[in-house]
């Protein structure tokens, strides 16, 4: 038996490492490397409803414990995508898909198209901070997230859907209680956290979008107080994004309620093959520590 094996919305995922959104691109080359370098499943760059070129540079900056980026939702549009899918349904792992708009008839438009393309999952990212119109005013008020879910539910047929939620706002949880109600199979605790950082030479925000969203370690205890609420709240899996990049963070998250975890900037950090590396640390930790396989640990430091 494969200890790390855990279920995910139907999947199966050879270890509960996910790549994140955002990290590696909507390319299939690009998210092969995540493949290779042991993830049990990869999720696209966001895909949107029309070509989108993203914010200006600089959209990225490496801080002493995260990274603050305002990419902008860059972006080749999904009609565009049609070679794409040809090559990412070559991919031995499970591909999840995730989709923006900056409507509800946005999501329900590229969900349509997306489910038609039979991705593991689609992930809705109503929590991107790095736009005016198409991010995390979705995610910030319970009816409105539940809106999306029902309009991709409409059509999204057998493909599990998964939302996206933010942090940035005291009802996560609501939010997640909101998009259960509404008909999503999965949840993906968090997004990014905004932030900011000044150049104080040149006295000016070092990003061109001025604030950002802040990934990396200093994210974790956030992403894991989220993920432990959101589980005491929610019948539904929890994909716990935020700061991994060891085995023992990975351990935390999934202690806290996650069913899989997301890396991100961990790749930043580690490599691609972080995901191989947080596998093995895993490994080793469950061994000396009685844990017999990955799905046991889920909601182990809930009372
Ligand atoms: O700016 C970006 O493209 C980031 C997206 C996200 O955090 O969802």
């Amino acid at each position: 038996m494969n200890p790390l094996g855990v279920s995910f919305c139907g999947s199966r995922l050879r270890n509960p490492t996910v790549l994140a959104s955002g990290i590696l691109g909507v390319t299939a080359a690009q998210l092969k490397r995540a493949e290779e370098g042991g993830a049990g499943a990869v999720t696209t760059k966001s895909i949107g409803p029309e070509e989108r070129s993203g914010n200006r540079n600089p959209t990225c900056v490496a801080l002493p414990h995260g990274l603050l980026n305002a990419m902008g939702l860059p972006s080749p549009g999904y009609e565009a995508m049609g070679e794409e899918w040809r090559q990412l349904k070559k991919m031995k792992v499970p591909v999840f898909a995730s989709i923006y708009g900056a409507s509800v008839d946005d999501f329900r438009r590229v969900a349509a198209y997306v489910a038609d393309k039979k991705p593991a999952l689609i992930e809705l990212n109503i929590s991107c901070p790095n736009t005016a119109e198409h991010g995390q005013a979705f995610g910030f008020e319970p009816s409105v997230a539940a809106d999306v879910v029902e309009a991709v539910k409409e059509v999204s047929g057998r493909v599990p859907v998964s939302v996206k939620l933010t942090p940035n706002t005291h009802k996560t949880v609501a939010v997640a209680k909101a998009c259960e109600e509404a008909g999503a199979d999965a949840i993906c605790a968090i997004n990014t956290v905004s932030g900011m950082a000044i150049n104080i030479e040149a006295r000016k925000p070092v990003l061109s979008f001025k604030k950002g969203g802040y990934s990396g370690p200093a994210v974790k205890p956030i992403a894991v107080r989220c993920v432990y609420e959101i589980y005491e709240a929610v019948e539904i899996p929890i994909l716990g994004v935020g700061g991994i990049t060891t085995g023992r963070d990975a351990i935390e998250m999934m202690q806290a309620g996650a069913s899989a975890v997301g890396i991100g900037s961990g790749v930043y950090y580690r490599g691609p093959n972080v995901f191989r590396l947080v596998c093995d640390e895993m490994r080793e930790w469950m061994r000396g520590n009685g844990f017999a396989s990955a799905k046991s640990l889920t909601g182990a430091a809930h009372d």
